[in-house]
């Protein structure tokens, strides 16, 4: 390990978050603890630590104590961490020698019954940061000039309304539409929920302000055929409809807004055998064009191919409004036509309840049948339609005879969509639709920098929700190109020549073409490319590549310093694991900071490293670990197929799975190496995941290399 350079002067900085974590933990012993540790010179608490009269302690801490690493022990860096970074910025302290430990998520909220444990484990998250700071260098964020253009993908309502929203901030603007005419699926549909507006006057409006706006360039028939570059320069491709004519354009930040498609029920009740089985998409093409025979009875099936238990599982949180609204437009047309709506569950969220209530009150008749026994529909002979469905509230069977029958089906996503997944490096989530860098701070956003998503191309939504999100990315977009100049974050790839085999491992693995082939065949980092994730440095078998502040020095330094006062163990009978995690920055890390906002509660021998990405954790890391005494250790990462670098998950589960043959040679049991996946809404399967592992390490015994009290 090399050594450290500097006289390291750490200031350690801990929160007593009110009675949130100073209820549980023992503050005063914590900031004790603290003080004893190598390179501290001053620990201090607060009741506060993000108050201003918190931000000040620091602030003066640093000048005062001539602190060139400073640490707070407090929440969680998620919300947190800008502000603690600011302070040090503020006081001239370069805010790459921050460093944060969240003893509430990860300790006082889950521990909340073992105050002692909680107290010893924010004592051992402590120092792991103490001995990484002292590794940390300072990091300059290249400042990138931003071209003030804009390409927005998808001319239907949603890149319509963001085009026009970013035109009118003074911003050009290439909209490009696949089909020859704008609108998307708004074209097809007839009133709108709630206000019964014609759907065909907002698409006129939206259409008109386009095309009336001088700042946006209009492309339909054209499609997106490659894109290059990054945040502020985006070099793109554009291909005409069935021909090879390509036009290039040079753009500053992107919107997604492909929309989406609604699922097609081939197969499904009778739809395309009997021409009056339709889709509630079919329903308002009948009713816009007045070419709906007036139904006596209509029977509409929610659920139709969605909430299914495999593929598409989700819910597509519009298709109550829609056969609520098409069964109002019905009843009102018609008023002695039947409606009657079979539902699993109707989710009628925000004021569509009062929506709800308007149908009873019209007569509209709901029936609740169970998902294991769907209604059927059958064709007589002479071709009238009828419906069976066991009602769950009466218990009984009931048959209903239908002139039509409606499917309400999910949205889907578009084909455009998965075909520009790859080509933007953007993810899409299990329900296929594009993933947001978060889902509550940065919703519009992707992880990949100045690219943003809108519309149903996102998920689920109706026309006012896809408009209201429509500005919010014109808002986002439109902030680097008013900057005019960002800068980027620092945490890149970096690459010691001098040790590199030159063996491609890297270039290979980076699928942002952020690592090339240089001259004599080394590396060269493209760092505009490079979105930070570290698997290029996880797959380097020299450790030649690296990561900016996620290097194996900082990394190891603190699991080092995690095993340090650990005891060997002499019997298995008072046996308390330690067990180490590793949790990418992301997903795995937001479930576990879910967690700790819900309080659910683990076992308290859980300690987490937080990563990039979980294809970051390296061989070294775990074995490491393993050599230091840990007696489990889990790598934590985002759900297989949302991983914000596309593919690190992938990678790091094949890893595991190629350490695990390896163990054994060392004497360690596979079992205490795994490898786990949540999203970061599932707080109890993250805590569900650590008291399982917890438990079957327990059952394991002691590491051995523990036992021996390491090597
Ligand atoms: Fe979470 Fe890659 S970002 S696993």
């Amino acid at each position: 390990m090399a050594k450290k350079k500097e006289d390291i002067r750490i200031g350690v900085f801990i929160c007593h978050c009110g009675f949130n974590i100073g209820g549980v933990i023992d503050i005063p012993a914590v900031v004790a603890y603290a003080q004893t540790l190598p390179a501290v010179v001053c620990a201090e608490e607060n009741l506060y630590m993000c108050s201003s009269a918190g931000l000040d302690i620091i602030k003066e801490s640093i000048g005062n104590c001539g602190l060139n690493r400073v640490i707070v022990a407090s929440c969680t860096p998620a919300t947190h961490e800008p502000l603690f970074r600011k302070a040090c910025e503020e006081a001239g302290l370069n805010k790459y020698l921050f460093e944060m430990v969240n003893i509430r998520e990860q300790s006082s909220w889950v521990h909340m019954h073992f105050p002692k444990e909680a107290t010893e484990k924010a004592k051992d998250l402590i120092r792991m940061a103490v001995a990484r700071a002292s590794y940390l260098e300072p990091q300059i964020e290249p400042e990138l000039e931003i071209t003030e253009s804009a390409l927005v993908i998808g001319g239907g309502i949603a890149g319509m309304t963001a085009s026009i929203s970013l035109a009118r901030q003074g911003f050009n603007v290439h909209l490009i539409e696949k089909e020859a005419e704008l609108g998307g699926m708004l074209r097809h549909l007839h009133k709108l929920q709630p206000t019964e507006r014609d759907a065909s006057e907002v698409l006129q409006e939206a259409v008109t302000a386009v095309k009336a706006n001088a700042n946006i360039h209009l492309h339909t028939s054209h499609l997106v055929q490659e894109v290059k570059g990054f945040i502020g320069n985006f070099d793109v491709t554009l291909q005409k409809n069935d021909s090879n004519e390509c036009e290039q354009i040079h753009v500053g930040t992107i919107i997604v807004a492909t929309g989406a498609d609604a699922f097609t029920p081939a197969g499904m009740y009778g739809y395309k055998e009997n021409e009056n089985v339709v889709t509630q998409l079919e329903l308002e093409q009948l009713l816009k064009t007045g070419e709906l025979r007036k139904p006596r009875q209509v029977v509409m099936i929610q659920c139709v191919g969605a909430r299914e238990k495999t593929g598409r599982t989700y819910c597509s949180r519009i298709c109550c409004m829609v056969a609520l609204n098409n069964a109002l437009l019905l009843r009102k047309l018609y008023p002695d036509t039947e409606v009657v709506i079979l539902y699993r569950d109707l989710q009628t969220y925000g004021d569509y309840e009062d929506f709800y209530r308007e149908a009873r009150e019209n007569s509209v008749s709901f029936i609740r049948y169970d998902p294991d026994e769907p209604p059927k529909v059958a064709t007589s002979a002479d071709g009238k339609l009828t419906v069976t469905v066991y009602d769950t509230y009466l218990g009984a069977e009931i048959k209903i005879d239908s002139s039509l029958v409606v499917l309400s089906t999910p949205l889907v996503q578009h084909e455009d969509g998965r075909r520009l997944s790859p080509i933007l490096k953007v993810p899409l989530g299990m329900d296929g639709f594009f993933f947001e860098a978060h889902p509550k701070l940065r919703p519009v956003d992707f992880a990949s920098e100045a690219i943003y998503v809108c519309g149903t191309a996102h998920g689920p939504k109706d026309v006012t929700e896809s408009i209201t999100q429509a500005y919010a990315t014109a808002s986002r977009a439109g902030i680097p190109m008013a900057l005019k100049k960002v800068k980027a974050g620092a945490v890149k790839a970096t690459v010691d020549k001098n040790i590199c085999v030159n063996c491609d491992a890297c270039v290979v693995s980076c699928i942002f073409n952020a690592v090339e082939a240089g001259p004599f065949g080394l590396p060269n980092i493209v760092e505009a490319n490079c979105k930070g994730c570290g698997v290029c440095a996880a797959e380097c078998p020299m450790a030649a590549m690296q990561l900016k502040h996620f290097t194996d020095q900082q990394i190891v330094a603190a699991i080092e310093a995690l095993f340090r006062s650990k005891k060997p163990v002499s019997s298995t009978e008072s046996f308390e694991p330690t067990v180490l995690c590793f949790a990418c920055q992301w997903c795995s890390y937001g479930a576990a900071d879910l967690a700790g906002v819900s309080r659910i509660q683990y076992p308290p021998n859980i300690r987490i490293i937080r990563v990039p990405c979980s294809g970051r954790v390296d061989v070294l890391h775990v074995l490491k670990a393993f050599q230091n005494g840990a007696d489990g250790v889990i790598i934590t990462g985002c759900l297989i197929g949302d991983c914000h670098y596309t593919d690190g998950n992938v990678k790091a589960k094949d890893r595991v799975d190629v350490m695990k043959k390896s163990l054994g040679a060392l004497g360690i049991d596979s079992n205490r190496l795994e490898i786990d996946f949540a999203s970061s809404s599932e707080g109890r399967k993250f805590a569900t995941m650590m008291t399982t592992f917890v438990e079957k390490i327990r059952r394991l015994g002691p590491n051995p290399l523990r036992a021996k009290g390491g090597d």
